[in-house]
């Protein structure tokens, strides 16, 4: 009870409203006085730069007012306003809440993504919100991080997918994306003074891909470095992380902020790379930068390189060029909360349903459902922390039901109910999970759901045959002790302003579920590669921890980091590597039909230089409900100098079909698919030799495979 009345204390708080940013800075100076409208948005910020003061251009690299970048009135530049985050707008009034990050990642639905975000771009927009800190894209390394709810699962391709989808709807419509956390934050148990050590190749293959594909593919125009140290040292004073990579190599032009008081110096992160400073100029200020200055230990062209990245960013989206708030622009209302309801409803994913447990259907029978269960009256909406938006609504699975079922059956809650009362009902639905408390930011949480969760779950499988589980949570968690007692289980994860509702409409059928798991759901704590070198009580939870100083080096030093000895074996790279079976397999969801994969067929058997191959299979819908399905590929490297995952995604296509109809899902594969890191070569390569692509609807269920070969 005290950890949740804390953090009931804690994310009011730290994360409550922030400042409404709709007021203008702004007198009647404009910026186009000192720019011409032709102008790209790099010869826009060169302009403004040369109008800067060198105090004026320290001023602009330290966060103001918490959120925002400062105004230069005199030049016509407003203050440019930042908001979390993944799922909406937080902080600025009430918003239209989406579902979880990963949820959305589990729809697998590159459209669904990109429109879910334009529409957070348009209530940005409304709210004078030009910049959201957003998307969240960290790997799934062990299934207990705190914050695995708000970034896309274990794939570095789905995540990278995912994470570009986002970018591109948020920067189409006027909003700077800033990925995040740069990197390797794969856990929040005590991520002040935690570092993450990795050799090259995990960096590269596994930690790095969705922020480079941000950068090469979606052209994101912010990076966000994370709190803990990578290789012992701090992410926002990494060089060769913050320059050498993410600026010289992959050629990023937009600028890195730091995480919120994860500075700790003036002249390291000034030099590593970091161009902004939040959420205020604790270290990179006037004083300490002149005198380095003086110094000769920076210098100005570095500090105008910072506030061209600064300038350009903004400008490319028009934020200096429209008015601060965008009067026409919807904060909310039907459209925004339908288009959450259907990211919702795509997201959630059907694990098991036996005896057709499910639809629970209502034209067939009056039906009583018993509905228990820690989370039955009070359905999550999403994790805790800075992503948590104030959702303009709540709906519990139990009101949902009860206002749906009506009067063609019954919905009874019981708190506790007896046995007897499970075995009378027709079904039995619990809804099970994590509060915003007891998952989210700042903590790791426990593998297991709670004691009385458990224990209700055995109880109702002992007493009623028809008992659903669905889980209200954020990531995989332990479901051998229960999970073959049960014939249905639903990962609803937190579902948002839809809570309750789409739920609802999953259970009652008027939803045909078409989530894949974007991470698996391991039978044993133990079978997770990561978790021998991690902590035994995730959740284990300290104030001082919590509330520690974010910068204090000492401390830091005090504390072992997490050493990635897994290396690139993470998620079912692992499992299915070392043969462990899951207990839900990454890319694993069922639907209330049936889908056949078939007739697979490659443009070629041979793939050249910079060659390609197309691949295509047929599917069809062989049940009596129209539906989703995603058709996944895999590949196999047959040998290789390095040892390589026995398989790896590179590919996948979401395809609706109606009842018996069939389609033709077509991907490509090109060298980038099949490369692997070589950290001899300090460099990507692909080896000549013989591929297998495996193409299934999950990672463990393959339809089909076929053969080609590459460079030969
Ligand atoms: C938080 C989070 C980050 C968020 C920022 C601003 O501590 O780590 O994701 O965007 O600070 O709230």
């Amino acid at each position: 009870m005290l950890k949740e009345t804390f953090f009931k204390i804690y994310q009011k708080l730290i994360f409550g409203e922030a400042k409404s940013p709709r007021e203008s800075f702004l007198q009647d100076v404009r910026v186009d006085s000192f720019t011409d409208r032709n102008d790209t948005p790099a010869e826009k910020a060169r302009k403004i730069l040369g109008q800067l003061t060198l105090e004026e251009k320290i001023d602009f690299i330290g966060g103001y007012e918490w959120f925002a970048v400062r105004a230069v009135p005199r030049l016509g530049l407003d203050a440019m306003w930042m908001a979390d985050a993944s799922s909406g707008i937080r902080g600025v009034g009430e918003s239209t809440v989406f579902p979880c990050l990963v949820s959305m990642a589990a729809s697998w639905n590159r459209d669904l993504i990109h429109r879910s975000a334009a529409v957070m771009a348009e209530e940005c927009r409304a709210k004078g919100i030009s910049n959201l800190l957003a998307p969240g894209v960290n790997i799934a390394r062990v299934p207990t991080c705190g914050r695995n709810f708000e970034y896309m699962g274990e794939d570095p391709y789905l995540a990278s997918e995912m994470a570009c989808s986002y970018i591109t709807g948020l920067q189409e419509n006027g909003i700077v994306a800033t990925i995040k956390h740069f990197a390797a934050n794969n856990s929040d148990y005590d991520r002040n003074k935690t570092g993450s050590d990795l050799d090259d190749r995990t960096l590269r293959e596994i930690y790095l891909p969705a922020f480079e594909a941000a950068v090469k593919k979606a052209k994101v125009l912010s990076v966000m470095s994370s709190y803990n140290p990578v290789n012992g040292v701090s992410a926002s004073e990494n060089r060769r992380l913050l320059t050498d990579i993410l600026k010289n190599e992959w050629g990023f032009g937009g600028f890195v902020v730091s995480d919120w008081l994860s500075c700790y110096d003036a002249e390291k992160p000034f030099n590593a790379g970091l161009d902004l400073e939040m959420p205020n100029a604790k270290y990179m200020n006037r004083k300490n930068l002149m005198r380095l200055m003086d110094k000769g230990r920076i210098t100005v062209a570095d500090l105008d390189d910072k506030v061209l990245r600064i300038l350009t960013s903004f400008f490319a989206v028009g934020a200096y060029e429209r008015p601060i708030a965008d009067a026409n622009a919807a904060e909310n209302g039907p459209a925004h909360q339908k288009a959450a309801y259907d990211a919702a409803a795509e997201g959630i994913v059907l694990l098991k349903n036996d005896n057709k447990a499910l639809p629970l259907d209502l034209s067939q029978q009056q039906m009583t459902i018993l509905v228990t269960g820690s989370r039955a009256k009070d359905t999550e909406t999403g994790g805790g922390g800075s992503s948590r938006p104030v959702a303009y609504r709540k709906v519990s699975l139990k009101d949902a039901l009860t206002e749906r079922v009506g009067q063609s059956g019954k919905v009874i809650y019981k708190s506790s109910p007896s046995a007897a009362q499970m075995k009378k009902a027709d079904a039995v639905v619990l809804c099970v999970g994590f509060s915003y408390c007891t998952e989210g930011e700042f903590h790791d949480r426990p593998w297991k759901l709670s004691a009385k969760d458990r224990k209700l779950i055995l109880k109702a499988a002992a007493s009623q045959a028809r008992t659903i589980v669905v889980l209200n949570t954020g990531g995989a968690v332990e479901t051998e002790e229960w999970s073959g007692k049960v014939p249905a289980i639903v990962d609803a994860f937190y579902p948002g302003d839809p809570s309750g509702n789409v739920i609802a409409d999953v259970l009652l059928g008027k939803i045909n579920p078409s989530g894949k798991l974007p991470f698996t759901f391991g039978k044993k704590w133990d079978d997770y590669s990561s978790v021998s070198n991690y902590v035994d009580k995730p959740e284990k939870f300290g104030l001082l921890r919590i509330t520690g100083p974010a910068g204090n080096r000492t401390l830091r030093r005090l504390k072992k980091p997490f050493v990635y000895e897994e290396g690139i074996f993470v998620g079912y790279r692992h499992f299915d590597t070392a043969g462990i079976d899951p207990a839900f397999a990454f890319g694993h969801g069922l639907s209330y039909t049936n889908f056949e994969i078939s007739g697979l067929k490659l443009s070629g058997g041979k793939m050249k230089k910079d060659g390609s191959i197309e691949v295509s299979v047929t599917v069809r819908n062989t049940g009596n409900v129209d539906g989703s399905e995603v058709v996944q590929l895999y590949i196999s490297d047959t040998e290789s100098s390095l040892p390589r995952p026995a398989k790896e995604l590179k590919a996948f296509e979401k395809v609706f079909l109606k009842a018996g109809e069939s389609g033709t899902v077509k991907m490509i594969l090109t060298e980038e698919s099949l490369r692997f890191y070589n950290p001899s070569k300090q460099g990507w390569c692909v080896e000549p030799g013989e591929f297998t692509v495996s193409v299934g609807n999950s990672s463990r269920n393959i339809a089909e495979t076929a053969v080609f070969t590459y460079g030969m």
